[in-house]
């Protein structure tokens, strides 16, 4: 039997495993996802997380928080996955409305969430469950230039791109007192 349950310190490895299962981390939206992700959460928010539990597993979650940019007063739900063995059974739907309960009754005036332009799965449940489309942004992107066309550069790089639990830990150190 699935059940919903509030998000727990020894849920964070069942949940931190899942979510690499399921978001390809190399690929926006979810290059953020992280174990410092998850935690700064359930720190900040502990009662908009919510797991789904069966036999002590966990086979969903969603994480969500107060604020979404500037704005204090807009909640976010950034963070909802089932295992593919449990979805399509109404979960992300019961974790969702959960989550969204407990940023109304903290006084979100919205929710704010955002969908990958290609995840069908995503924007149905967001649909179905009183989301409505109101802002598209596209990501554009540009990339390096090849070997030997940037000007002043000889050679490429050999710096591999930091990890970006690092970098959280060095930003996290400068801004200390
Ligand atoms: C998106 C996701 C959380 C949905 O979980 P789920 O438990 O299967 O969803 P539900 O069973 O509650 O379904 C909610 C609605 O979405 C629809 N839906 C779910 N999967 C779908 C799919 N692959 N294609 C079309 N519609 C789908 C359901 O039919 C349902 O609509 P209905 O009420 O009209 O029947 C799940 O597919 C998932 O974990 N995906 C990978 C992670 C992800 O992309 N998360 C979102 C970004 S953070």
């Amino acid at each position: 039997m699935v059940r919903l349950v509030l998000m727990r310190l020894d849920h964070l490895a069942g949940v931190l495993a899942l979510g690499n299962r399921v978001f390809d981390v190399t690929a926006m939206p979810y290059t953020s996802w992280s174990l410092s992700s998850v935690a700064v959460h359930l720190d900040a928010q502990p009662l908009a997380c919510w797991v789904a539990e069966s036999d002590e597993e966990v086979v969903g979650f969603v994480l969500g928080s107060m604020s979404y940019d500037e704005r204090e007063d807009w909640g976010y739900l950034e963070w909802i996955a089932v295992d593919p063995a449990h979805q399509g059974q109404g979960l992300a739907g019961k974790l969702l409305d959960a989550c969204c309960g407990a940023l109304f009754a903290e006084g979100a005036t919205r929710i704010v969430t955002d969908v990958e332009a290609s995840n069908v799965a995503s924007a149905t449940l967001m649909q179905r469950n009183g989301f409505s489309d109101r802002v598209t942004v596209t990501l554009f992107v540009r990339h390096a230039e090849p070997t030997g066309a940037v000007p002043g550069k000889a050679h490429r790089s050999t710096k591999q791109p930091s990890d970006p639990a690092k970098a959280r830990l060095r930003r996290a150190a400068r801004s200390d007192p």
